[in-house]
């Protein structure tokens, strides 16, 4: 259990909020145990047809918190409370929607290419730095990315770590709407709403269909990025960024070969 993680079922929909404010929503090993509790919830209480990811008006999420970054990940990655996360979330049946304002980083937005469907406010700056931290993708983000934004795409955004806008993210099919901060989350439970309100059985099967071709090499990928990225985290590269973002500096990759 943690305060920083809260869960409400209403209506059919499971909304679970990052609420770590003063950390802007940087997501702990023990935040990540309870996203991979909400989802197992999710999948067995048939009150729940929908899930809804969201954090505040002024932020989803940082992503990983840096300080346990630093600190390597706690065992095999699909193990961890972030692997065990992940693939409850890849291999989630009923449908997950997002409500993201604010910086959505790292897994804040890898996350969300497991999402049915996304609201962003016009505020949300997407951004995945894993290069700019001495680290490589995650989240399947590897495969998702060429593959439905082609190649040279996804290798700007993963190689350069630039953030986007909702705008560009809209241009690019990774959300479906923007709107007011203030509106996300409202409009998000409209979709939810009206998701739990078609027949569920017929929902599942759409789910399966439209992950199908991609569910096994998915697995596979998530499973090679995260014991590359549990190597990285050990990296020289990745202390000096650490060691950076720390004393609020910029990172120095000038001596790596
Ligand atoms: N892990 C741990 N702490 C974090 C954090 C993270 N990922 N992101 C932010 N924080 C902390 C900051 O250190 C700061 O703490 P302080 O008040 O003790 O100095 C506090 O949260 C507020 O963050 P701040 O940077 O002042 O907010 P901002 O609005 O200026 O910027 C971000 C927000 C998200 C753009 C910026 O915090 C950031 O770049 N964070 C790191 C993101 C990151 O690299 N995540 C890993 C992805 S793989």
């Amino acid at each position: 259990m943690t305060e920083h993680v809260l869960t409400e079922l209403h209506d059919h929909t499971l909304t679970v909020r990052l609420n770590r404010p003063d950390r802007k929503n940087a997501l702990t090993h023990e935040m990540y145990t309870a996203l991979g509790d909400a989802m197992e919830q999710a999948e067995q209480n048939d009150q729940v047809r929908c899930v809804l990811f969201c954090g505040n008006e002024d932020c989803f999420t940082a992503g990983n918190d840096l300080g346990e970054f630093a600190r390597g990940l706690p065992g095999a990655f699909r193990e961890t409370p972030v692997g065990r996360f992940l693939f409850l979330l890849a291999s989630a049946t009923k449908p997950v929607l997002a409500a993201v304002n604010g910086p959505a980083v790292g897994i804040g937005t890898t996350m969300l290419l497991h999402c049915d469907m996304v609201v962003a406010g016009n505020n949300t700056r997407f951004l995945m730095p894993f290069t700019n931290l001495g680290l490589s993708p995650e989240g399947g983000s590897s495969l998702l990315l060429p593959d439905w934004l082609g190649r040279v795409r996804a290798a700007e955004l993963l190689m350069l770590g630039d953030a986007f806008t909702a705008e560009e993210a809209k241009a690019m099919g990774l959300i479906n709407r923007i709107c007011p901060p203030e509106d996300t989350e409202n409009q998000a439970r409209v979709l939810c709403d009206r998701l739990s309100a078609q027949p569920p059985a017929a929902i599942r099967a759409t789910k399966e269909m439209l992950n199908r071709a991609t569910r096994d090499s998915l697995k596979e990928t998530m499973l090679a990025e995260g014991e590359r990225f549990a190597e990285r985290l050990q990296s020289d590269e990745a202390a000096e960024a650490f060691a950076a973002f720390r004393e609020k500096r910029k990172p120095d990759f000038s001596r790596f070969s």
